[in-house]
């Protein structure tokens, strides 16, 4: 097991009616004045926004207001949101949302204290050392920024998207409400779990030796998943499968699901080589949702790279798919590899996520300006399971046609 660091600051408030508990958890932070940040819609139209408004007002916290994040948040409302905070004062910085919304809220908390632009930070020109108190109340499972270290924020001018790590990324309260999920549309649902699976993935290829402990957490996640996410496609108000989904976007993502994988022991495990081949295409098209994107990158990316090391893939398909080998041969271990990456992509595909780029009218003319970008963002190699150079990074989005 290699060293390791892990640190979880994120209090949990997870269960029915946990929404309603909102502002009574922040006062319990000390916080008076907060900037609410939204998406475009959903929590006003399920009527979240107006439970959380009465929770805040009732614990006797000020609130100032900012809507319209878009998925694949985009760093001009940011940089508006700074302003807003500043202008008003603020102690701290709510989402009421997804990924997309915490993410805004994260860059808006460290935006505020910093003299430069905000986007420093996710070009690393800057990094971020302090930050005003994130909270968060969840609507949609999938990107686990409830409990990451990290922050994803899109910039539309440079076709970039781009994430920045640490721990200083990590919200103090996460309120976590699975009833508040039984709105989510189907593709959206599917493409959290995808995501969650990603998360889980790109952590167990992490070009490092088995861990027992947290490679049992990882496959255990994943095999809940797939028990939990047909039952919701089925039955959306099914609460303890959306609690389960909910509670295994969080563990797939708080770095407990990597801990003694990790190459370099003060930084999270893994190369991340899916989730930065899917960025590209989310940068150049924000309508793709990253899970979707996800679907279609990871299983090219794993058919692209097993062969660094066969004996883990092996180990994943046992552990996840009971698929063994028929034979000590070379062979047998290559059947039960594709075998295994079939199962995965099979998976996501019921769930009704794409399995081509064609999915989101791409072709091969989309292809070169994705790896300009992704020249930007990663350098001419990148990855931990096996290094990636922009030619092979070519060559599985080609896969992916
Ligand atoms: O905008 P509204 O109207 O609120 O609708 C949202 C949005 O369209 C909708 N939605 C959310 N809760 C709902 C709901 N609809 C009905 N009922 C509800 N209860 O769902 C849509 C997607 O929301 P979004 O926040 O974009 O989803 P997600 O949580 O998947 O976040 C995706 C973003 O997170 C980034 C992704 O790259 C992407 O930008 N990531 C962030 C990470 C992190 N910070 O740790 C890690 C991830 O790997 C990922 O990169
Ligand atoms: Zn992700």
């Amino acid at each position: 097991m290699r060293d390791f660091e892990f640190f979880s600051p994120t209090r949990f408030v997870f269960g029915r009616k946990a929404c309603d508990q909102t502002g009574s958890r922040l006062a319990e932070l000390g916080l008076k004045n907060v900037l609410v940040v939204y998406g475009r819609g959903s929590v006003v139209k399920t009527g979240t926004l107006d439970r959380v408004r009465a929770s805040l007002a009732e614990a006797g916290v000020a609130v100032t207001e900012l809507g319209g994040v878009r998925p694949n948040p985009e760093v001009g409302l940011v940089r508006e949101g700074v302003d807003l905070a500043r202008a008003k004062r603020v102690d701290g910085v709510l989402a009421v949302g997804g990924g997309s919304v915490i993410d805004t809220a994260k860059a808006i908390a460290f935006g505020v204290p910093y003299d430069g632009d905000v986007w420093d930070f996710f070009s690393k020109k800057a990094k971020p050392e302090q930050a005003l108190p994130i909270a968060c109340v969840l609507t949609i499972p999938a990107a686990g920024s409830e409990a990451s270290s990290s922050c994803v924020i899109s910039n539309d001018a440079l076709s970039l998207k781009a994430g920045t790590n640490g721990d200083v990324f990590r919200p103090r309260l996460a309120i976590m409400d699975p009833e508040l999920t039984f709105t989510l549309p189907a593709y959206q649902t599917a493409a959290g779990v995808t995501d969650m699976v990603a998360h889980i993935c790109e952590r167990y290829f992490s070009g490092t030796e088995a861990v027992p402990v947290t490679d049992n957490i990882a496959t255990g996640l994943i095999r809940a998943l797939m028990e939990a996410a047909p039952v919701v496609i089925e039955n959306p108000t099914d609460y303890d499968a959306r609690a389960n989904i909910m509670w295994a976007g969080t563990l797939a993502h708080n770095d407990i699901a990597g801990c003694g994988r990790s190459l370099v022991p003060t930084s999270r495990a893994g190369g991340w080589e899916s989730h930065g081949l899917e960025h590209e295409l989310s940068a150049h098209h924000p309508e793709i949702t990253h899970g979707a994107g996800l679907a279609v990158i990871m299983p090219a990316w794993m058919r692209y790279v097993w062969r660094a090391d066969p004996s883990r893939f092996l180990s994943f398909g046992r552990d996840v798919f009971g698929i063994e080998p028929a034979d000590a041969t070379d062979a047998a271990a290559e059947q039960a590899v594709l075998r295994t990456i079939d199962r995965l992509q099979g998976f996501f595909a019921s769930l009704g996520m794409p399995t081509k780029l064609d999915a989101f009218g791409l072709g091969e003319d989309d292809i070169e300006p994705l790896i300009g970008t992704l020249r930007i963002t990663k350098g001419e190699k990148f990855g931990a399971f096996r290094t990636l150079t922009m030619d092979d990074a070519r060559a599985i989005y080609r896969s992916a046609l």
